[in-house]
């Protein structure tokens, strides 16, 4: 029987064993074998799966470090219609998938302002209603940005249930130098707490390594994750891209951390994050695997539970680069689903298709159930 585990989200660690544990001063090893001891007993060996849709690349903001930001005009744009969409949904059934991330750039096709003469809000309710009607045994999960309260509330009546907002950097003065002026910090965490009060599960998340980032403002991430208890944290290392401002700037590649350097702390990170907050669903990103061959593999390993395969149409793909060299950009949905199975087992894991809700008590911890 695993040890009784309080019901509390979120467990105590003093600031300095954090920064301690960030900046490598114990054996990793230990570090990442207390972070899956802990994955085990609430979740067992179960990885959830999520197919991701990125409906576009149209982009109203320009964030200094993101490749599809609205400056970046080598990009090609597109954006997914309806039927594209439902088209990607139905391959992703068929390969086992019960929950579709739709995620995007903040394009104001599908946003909360009137545009054009049509209606963002309604175009994006309607394709998730729809799909929400088609799938009722999945979930659906939008990543589109920040909006207003009132479309986040037409969304979740549509049938949307999680939502994904990486608060980026939780330190006024990192986010500043990460964002431009008509992007704010407090309008990112107004959506947060919206999002929360609607009754959303929540996902924030931040780059590691992010030019100008330090331990110190990793460690105001984690006490701003504290306060909002999200049910998701997404964690990437920061990769360039270059055709943004940072990716263009010698000076932010010369003082940034080294690949391996970025690599070990985001692995850190995850450990860190799955000690305190035991039942946060934590994807081993993309990011992850762009950065290491082996890095997906390594963040299950370090406390990740979360895998997300791309389900996007092929062709499309590429256009999607947020940093540069962005793995599975060439292959079919059933591929890269099949890539994941197999590091997943590799790493020592089993691929779950069942929808995969947050666990919020040690009681609904899987890990002594055998079954799913
Ligand atoms: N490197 C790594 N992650 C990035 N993102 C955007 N640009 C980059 C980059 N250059 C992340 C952001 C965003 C998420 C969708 O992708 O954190 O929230
Ligand atoms: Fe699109 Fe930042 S550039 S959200």
């Amino acid at each position: 029987m695993a040890t009784v585990i309080s019901d509390s989200k979120s467990r105590p660690m003093d600031d300095n064993t954090i920064i301690a544990l960030l900046s490598g001063k114990g054996p990793d090893e230990a570090l990442f074998e207390e972070a899956d001891r802990i994955r085990r007993e609430i979740y067992g060996d179960a990885v959830y799966l999520r197919g991701l849709i990125e409906i576009s690349n149209y982009c109203r903001n320009n964030c200094y470090y993101c490749g599809i930001r609205k400056g970046n005009t080598k990009l090609d744009r597109y954006r997914l219609d309806k039927d594209t969409i439902l088209a990607c949904c139905r391959d992703g059934y068929h390969l086992g998938f019960r929950t579709f991330v739709l995620q995007g750039g903040e394009d104001p096709y599908y946003g909360d302002e009137p545009y054009g003469g049509a209606d963002g809000d309604a175009l994006l309710c309607d394709i998730v209603s729809e799909i929400h009607t088609r799938y009722p045994d999945c979930a659906v999960t939008l990543s589109v940005g920040e909006r207003s309260r009132e479309s986040y509330q037409r969304l979740f009546n549509a049938g949307a249930r999680r939502y994904l907002l990486r608060h980026e950097a939780a330190s006024p003065d990192l986010y500043r130098t990460l964002h431009p002026a008509e992007m704010s910090l407090e309008n990112r965490m107004r959506c947060l707490y919206d999002l929360k009060e609607i009754g959303y599960q929540v996902g924030a998340g931040l780059m590691v390594g992010a030019p100008g980032q330090t331990l110190e403002h990793l460690l105001d991430d984690i006490h701003f994750m504290q306060k909002l208890q999200p049910d998701m944290i997404g964690i990437g290392p920061y990769l360039r891209h270059s055709d943004t401002p940072f990716g263009k700037s010698t000076a932010q590649c010369a003082q940034g951390l080294r690949k391996e350097q970025k690599l070990e702390l985001t692995l850190r990170l995850l450990a860190v994050l799955r000690i305190l907050f035991p039942f946060a669903l934590l994807p081993s990103t993309t990011a992850l695997g762009t950065i290491d061959p082996n890095g997906r593999e390594l963040g299950l390993k370090a406390g990740a539970n979360v895998v997300m395969p791309n389900l996007s149409p092929a062709d499309v793909r590429e256009q999607y680069e947020l940093y540069d060299n962005k793995i599975c950009t060439g292959e079919e949905s059933a591929q890269c689903r099949n890539c994941l199975e197999l590091r997943v087992i590799s790493a020592g894991y089993r691929i779950v298709t069942d929808i995969g809700d947050v666990k919020r008590t040690a009681s609904e911890g899987n890990a002594n159930h055998g079954t799913e």
